[in-house]
């Protein structure tokens, strides 16, 4: 017995030399000090022992437990030591220098064509319009139909349009990406009696090829008035009051026929040139005019399809496009620009 606790106590110092961390000295204190160990074994079978050997047993026994525990405390204490020494060395290693000036934290900012589009938008509503919005995902009928322009109707052709793949039982495809914000004339209208007063912008879609001056995705901003007794001119202020605020006080407008089916009569609405005055340069393409928006007098058809009365109501409505005004504000001369996500084109603004 005696033999075996001394064997006991030799075996665990030795192996406890070779531990090297906290880890690793668990692992020993409960191999050599737990319950299971050879230690607390024998210690239990002193009680079966007689009693003159129990005595001298017992306090080797007492004594190899009291030198493991003794060793098992100093062992812990130089390895939370040697942890402590690490980490110290690693942070002296590194050097922080807190002299060091911060990492600045990247700061968003809007789009141009936002900027634009809020600084239209702010110019109508405090005229007395309200900004609404509508889906990009249009049906015919409002896109086309309730705008006077039948299916195989020429003025058609007048969009290039983006079909969406779902058929009706007779063939036709009766969803679209919308060409136009002038749907949202008739959804406004259906839902609510004159006075009316909005503008809506919101992005639409066109299926052509992509250019300098041509995107498949851009931003209009729509308008639309009605009310008893609105005139042409209504239109003529409202647009002239509109471009003063954008383009400066000293801007000039010039009104010019031109065809929707949905407005009649129907005007393209031009400034003349802020880059030369009018006298012709590679703005305004030599003319001294700049064409900035569409527009005319809401089309009878038109009001009678959402039961307005066009004895009693008449109005305008107007569409622009967004990037092409930002496109003349900041003196930007490729429209794909835009949408490119080249940072140092946007954080140009
Ligand atoms: N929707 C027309 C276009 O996209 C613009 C327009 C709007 C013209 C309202 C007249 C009235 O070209």
């Amino acid at each position: 017995m005696l033999g075996k606790l001394d064997e006991i106590r030799s075996k665990a110092i030795d192996e406890l030399s070779s531990i090297g961390d906290l880890r690793g000295l668990e692992d020993w204190r409960v191999r050599y000090l737990g319950k299971r160990s050879a230690l607390t074994q024998a210690l239990r079978v002193l009680a079966e022992l007689p009693l003159e050997q129990r005595r001298g047993v017992g306090a080797v026994a007492n004594e190899v437990k009291a030198i493991l525990e003794r060793s098992h405390r100093q062992k812990k204490e130089a390895l939370k030591e040697k942890a402590y020494q690490q980490m110290e060395a690693a942070v002296k290693f590194e050097k922080i220098d807190v002299t060091l000036p911060g990492r600045p934290i990247p700061l968003g900012r809007l789009h141009p064509t936002t900027q634009v589009l809020r600084q239209i938008c702010d110019i109508f509503l405090s005229m007395g319009f309200q900004v609404v919005e509508g889906p990009d995902v249009e049906w015919d009928y409002y896109n086309f139909e309730a705008l006077n322009i039948p299916r195989d109707h020429p003025a058609r052709d007048m969009f290039s349009t983006f079909w969406i793949d779902v058929e009706t039982p007779s063939g036709e495809l009766p969803m679209l990406l919308r060409t136009h914000t002038s749907p949202m004339q008739i959804r406004v209208m259906e839902r609510t009696r004159p006075p009316v007063r909005v503008v809506v912008p919101g992005k639409i879609y066109r299926y052509e090829a992509t250019d300098a001056t041509h995107e498949t995705m851009l931003y209009q901003i729509e308008g639309l008035a009605i009310d008893e007794n609105i005139t042409f001119l209504d239109l003529k202020g409202t647009l002239y009051e509109f471009a003063r605020c954008l383009f400066g006080s000293q801007r000039k407008v010039r009104f010019r026929c031109d065809y929707f089916p949905f407005v009649e009569p129907g005007v393209e609405m031009a400034i003349d040139c802020f880059a030369c005055g009018g006298s012709g340069c590679r703005l305004c393409g030599g003319s001294g005019w700049i064409e900035i928006l569409g527009a005319g007098m809401v089309h009878p058809d038109v009001l009678r399809r959402v039961d307005y009365d066009p004895d009693i109501y008449t109005g305008f409505a107007f569409g622009m496009g967004v990037e092409r005004i930002a496109m003349l504000t900041y003196g930007i001369e490729d429209i794909r620009l835009f949408y490119s996500n080249d940072l140092r084109f946007l954080r140009q603004f």
